[in-house]
């Protein structure tokens, strides 16, 4: 067999704009963080960045409604993020900023590489500039009816209404997004553009030979090809970004006052991230060389995974892969690391319509952990992924989660067991008896499901392989209902013996295959059983004996509580629900 080969892993840089609601959280960063947990475990070695995407105007229109310099909003929003990551466990490697000095560096040079290969080009553009502000209007800036839909609040880069992808001039009736002032005009005014056209052969090339795409990308990245590729503008007129270079990288002239757009350096982010983790690490003196994970070596068998919603598919499968090829056939040195394998994920819609951050509608990561535990989200949200079509999220299926899977099936099984050693056998893994049919149905009925399991984490089926974790629980109180250690022990104590050894050998196992998803709980259960951590990971050879007899076992605290009607009712009222959508 050969080793595991190591991963990276970056997850789509979440928008500085405000702490992220559950759909955010379930399409990116949480599959993203129970991959990486699931592959260190199966021994790869796995790096999985993230980063705040703090450009464009997303992040400056945020800044100005906080009323504060964009600096200090980025400031308080990277660690306002960063904490309601780690209160979800989410175990990135380095969580960056895209406002970084690498990043900024990386791009500037990647921008004068592209412009040598004949790839960037400065061209006259349209632009909405705004006589009362003084200004021009870039993307968001400039709201307008939809010349699509008719919607008539439309930002300039994209219709929230029909989805469509905008170019602000193309807006009907446009108005200000600062001060809603209607007196704008078009103004001519030079911007980079960068050659996607050029490069279509290629990149339809590139796409079409991927056997490892789920068909949500490929599909979206096909389609973009079919309609042809557009050149796209890398610049904007606004303060708060990149600065623009010329071919050696210097500063452009003419270019003062204008930035790179947001998504020219969100993904190069990606990388720059990954140099400040390296950074990072050397002064802690443990190492980090971000070359190997973003330069192709000789006979490296590394592999790049993405996840995203399905919003960012093109720019992750046409416009970065465009930069990256680009660079790379003006370089002779190792090529840029292109992404292997992409997960897109489809909408957590909030009861059937749309997260609402405007309107308040739907939760957000820093209240729903104020509600319940992060396992219990985790769960609820990867055994709910949005994989194959949108996926409705209601306070009734979460509570069915929890108090069914977890409560009922997990908690519950773990809690008899250990309970029931604690009390008949001293807490102790018991010795005597011999196995029988019960034993060996479990262990046919867990060996037949595990590498099911492994495989569906291995091809990042969240649902299929949450529904073998499931599975594999459930058949844990099949097993006790059949062996019945119970009934045996006032006859027969060894009898029952062998049931508690095996139920609480699978105790051990449900703690050790629940880790990438419920890393809490997982770890509860495996400190009560005293599994030390080096033998925690996912090898399972041996797993029905792997407690010795005598070993000492404790009962863990309750694993789950569950949630009430009551509690139901009141998270309805207060986020809103079924009524909330209706209205
Ligand atoms: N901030 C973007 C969004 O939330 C995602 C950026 S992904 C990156 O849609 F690759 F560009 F970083
Ligand atoms: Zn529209």
């Amino acid at each position: 067999m050969s080793s595991p080969h190591p991963i990276l892993i970056t997850s789509a840089l979440p928008y500085i704009n405000g702490v992220k609601h559950l759909g955010n959280l379930a399409g990116s960063m949480l599959p993203a963080d129970v991959y990486a947990r699931a592959m260190r475990l199966l021994g790869h070695d796995v790096l999985y960045i993230c980063a705040t995407d703090e450009h464009g105007t997303p992040a400056e229109l945020a800044a100005a409604e906080a009323g504060m310099e964009v600096a200090d909003y980025c400031d308080a929003m990277h660690d306002a993020q960063a904490e309601a990551g780690a209160a979800f466990d989410l175990s990135y490697d380095w969580f960056g900023r895209s406002s970084g000095a690498a990043t900024a560096r990386i791009t500037q040079e990647f921008s004068a590489a592209l412009e040598r290969a004949g790839l960037i080009e400065a061209r006259t553009s349209r632009q909405v500039y705004s006589n009362a502000d003084g200004r021009y209007l870039p993307d968001r800036y400039v709201e307008g009816t939809c010349p699509n839909c008719g919607f008539e609040s439309a930002r300039g880069d994209q219709c929230d209404s029909c989805g469509k992808l905008l170019d602000p001039v193309d807006l009907i009736d446009p108005y200000s997004a600062v001060s809603g002032s209607k007196d704008v005009e078009i103004r001519e005014t030079e911007h980079l553009y960068l050659k996607q056209s050029e490069m279509s052969g290629r990149l339809r090339e590139w796409v079409e030979a991927q056997t490892d795409w789920p068909a949500l990308a490929s599909s979206i990245a096909l389609k973009w090809l079919d309609e042809g590729l557009r050149d796209r503008s890398i610049t904007r007129d606004l303060d708060w970004g990149i600065p623009v270079v010329d071919a050696h990288g210097n500063p452009r002239p003419g270019f003062e006052g204008k930035v790179y757009y947001v998504w020219f350096d969100a993904p190069i982010a990606y990388i720059g991230a990954t140099q400040d983790w390296a950074a990072h690490q050397k002064e802690k003196g443990t190492g980090g060389d971000w070359e190997h994970w973003w330069k192709v070596g000789d006979g490296d068998t590394t592999k790049y995974v993405q996840f995203m919603g399905k919003d960012n598919v093109a720019f992750h499968t046409l416009s970065f892969p465009t930069t990256i090829m680009g660079v790379n056939s003006e370089t002779d040195g190792a090529p840029w690391r292109l992404v292997d394998t992409l997960k897109a994920f489809n909408w957590v819609t909030w009861y059937g319509g749309k997260f609402s951050t405007s309107s308040r509608r739907g939760v957000f990561m820093d209240q729903a952990i104020d509600l319940a535990p992060s396992d219990a989200w985790r769960w609820h949200l990867m055994a709910n992924a949005p994989e194959s079509s949108d996926a409705a999220f209601t306070w009734e299926e979460f509570q069915a989660s929890v108090n069914s899977d977890l409560a009922n099936v997990l908690g519950n099984f773990v809690n008899r067991i250990t309970k029931y050693a604690g009390s008949k056998f001293d807490g102790r893994v018991p010795d005597g008896g011999v196995s029988g049919g019960h034993e060996t149905w479990i262990i046919d009925e867990i060996s037949r499901r595990l590498p099911v399991m492994i495989d569906h984490f291995n091809t990042r089926e969240f649902r299929k392989a949450l529904g073998e974790m499931r599975a594999i629980w459930a058949a844990g109180n099949e097993y006790l209902t059949r062996a019945a250690p119970w009934t045996h022990y006032k006859t027969d104590v060894d009898q029952a013996a062998v049931g508690v050894r095996m139920g609480l050998n699978l105790a051990a196992l449900y703690g050790i295959i629940s880790q990438p998803v419920i890393p809490r709980a997982a770890a509860s259960i495996l400190d009560a059983l005293g599994i030390p951590e080096n033998r925690r990971s996912w090898d399972f050879d041996g797993w029905a004996n792997a407690l010795p007899v005598g070993h000492t076992i404790s009962a863990p605290d309750v694993l789950f509580s569950k949630i009430e009607d009551a509690q139901v009712a009141e998270w309805t009222e207060r986020f809103g629900g079924e009524a909330a959508q209706a209205s």
